[in-house]
């Protein structure tokens, strides 16, 4: 954003700042939104600050002690906060709608209400409504306190007079300071109020846990800006249709990035999950044309997934290819390397993939099963069902390395599988047996196809 330093005139949609009015915003395109700056804004920010920062060494700092962080009681999400919630840090968590963030968070307040006070503002649903969740899940904390308000300088008061250790904002977008023409939802709105969340948490002390909705595409709706002003970014996943939630954190300024929860949801909110691979693997068809297990790695979980591929003749001029859970970029590379390496003939067929649970895959281990899955869909002929593939796929039909194997192995062993197809790392075409499980490297795609059909 430009400081509406010389500028007389702010967009309340971008906050772009313009010398003179105009109909139309310049920068966002938005009709009727640029108004007049408030001319002591710009000299209260033009006006030097008395207070000089003080450098510090920061060898002196070294042994400043961390911040005890506060236990949400939820270990599936402590797990994905990096050990839990940062006393004065901002959280974002996203999802779509109905994904169940508001169950999530309800249940981390009240399990993180049995030992510090916990403040919970809908800004979505009425008092009756979130009680209505309440008592589903089983709420059972009286130090749990909750307002449903949307006006953001209500809300700051009410966490300035209750003093929670822990606040959470259902949802950002709902919120609106009526000092700003701007609609809820809109940048404006929506900045405004990480701005004094923000501030409230730094001063006060709070963890705040903001719930921010996604779009279809995945984005943030409207604030993208937001997930750069937080401290930490969680994304909550999974398909409604199926019972499977992972909690992925994107961003986390005090700690690692790698780590997943994963929930069930049941009819009484949502639990840890226990035994996730059995649980993907559970609907499977043995024998079924198309489908192809995979060993993929969330954080550091290793999970069992079923790959899933129908192809079918085209029905119009450009071959579709249709992608559900994994990356469409890898698949489109896949279908190319089976055509061009693995005999594979897809340039007339619509080919459709999907991971099976409602899971997302950005691991690109998870190539191997869906170049086998395409094939047997292919040929309408099935893959041994008691081998996992694993590996990485190169443009020139080889097979790449992927971190974790043992791991990958040793999840596909406990599962009861035989066999497992990696790719080569030394030697190829080598066999040996690992634990329980009979590990099988091979060094191209072709090789590997040729034992899907059991050659
Ligand atoms: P919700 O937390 O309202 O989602 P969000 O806040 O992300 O929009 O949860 C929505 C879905 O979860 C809704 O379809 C009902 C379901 N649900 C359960 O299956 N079990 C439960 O115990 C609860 C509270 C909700
Ligand atoms: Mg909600």
């Amino acid at each position: 954003m430009t400081t509406p330093r010389h500028a007389e005139h702010v967009c309340t949609e971008c906050g772009a700042a313009t010398p003179r009015w105009m109909g139309r915003c310049p920068a966002c395109g938005s009709w009727g939104t640029l108004i007049l700056s408030a001319p002591g804004e710009i000299a209260a920010a033009a006006a030097p600050s008395m207070q000089v920062p003080v450098p510090r060494s920061l060898v002196e700092l070294l042994d400043t002690p961390t911040v005890e962080r506060l236990a949400t009681g939820l270990p599936e999400l402590d797990r994905a906060l990096g050990g839990g919630l940062v006393p004065g840090s901002v959280v974002l968590v996203g999802g779509e709608p109905g994904i169940g963030k508001s169950t999530l968070l309800l249940q981390a307040a009240d399990r993180a209400a049995r030992d510090v006070s916990v403040l919970y503002v809908t800004a979505e649903e009425s008092l009756a409504q979130l009680a209505r969740r309440a008592r589903r899940i089983g709420v059972e904390a009286s130090n749990l306190r909750s307002i449903a308000e949307t006006d953001l300088e209500r809300v700051c008061a009410a966490a300035e007079r209750a003093r929670p250790r822990l606040l959470v904002v259902d949802s950002v977008q709902t919120l609106r300071d009526p000092a700003l023409a701007a609609a809820a939802g809109s940048v404006t709105q929506v900045r405004r109020a990480a701005e004094r969340l923000i501030e409230l948490a730094r001063r006060d002390g709070p963890a705040v846990v903001l719930v921010g909705h996604v779009t279809k595409d995945g984005g943030l709706a409207g604030p993208k800006l937001l997930e750069h002003v937080v401290d930490a970014v969680l994304s909550f996943e999974g398909d409604d249709r199926a019972a499977l939630r992972i909690v992925r954190c994107t961003k986390n300024r005090f700690g690692a990035v790698d780590e997943v929860g994963v929930f069930e949801m049941t009819g009484s909110g949502l639990v840890d999950a226990r035994d996730v691979s059995a649980g993907l693997l559970a609907a499977r068809v043995p024998g079924a044309t198309g489908s192809a297990v995979a060993a993929v790695r969330e954080g550091r979980r290793t999970l069992l997934v079923e790959v899933q591929a129908l192809t079918v003749s085209c029905s119009s001029a450009v071959p579709r290819r249709n992608v559900v859970g994994v990356d469409a970029a890898r698949v489109a590379l896949v279908c190319a390397v089976l055509e061009r390496w693995g005999g594979v003939v897809l340039g007339a067929s619509d080919v459709f993939v999907q991971l099976v649970g409602g899971l997302r895959a950005c691991d690109p281990a998870v190539d191997l099963a869906v170049a086998v899955a395409i094939a047997s869909t292919h040929a309408g002929r099935a893959v041994p069902v008691n081998v996992a593939w694993l590996g990485e796929i190169g443009l020139c039909g080889d097979l790449r390395g992927v971190a974790g194997l043992d791991a990958r192995a040793a999840e596909a062993a406990r599962l009861g599988f035989a066999r497992c197809v990696v790719p080569a790392s030394a030697a190829s075409g080598q066999r040996e047996a690992s634990g329980a499980i009979e590990v099988v490297r091979v060094a191209r795609v072709s090789d590997a196809l040729a034992l899907a059909r059991g050659a």
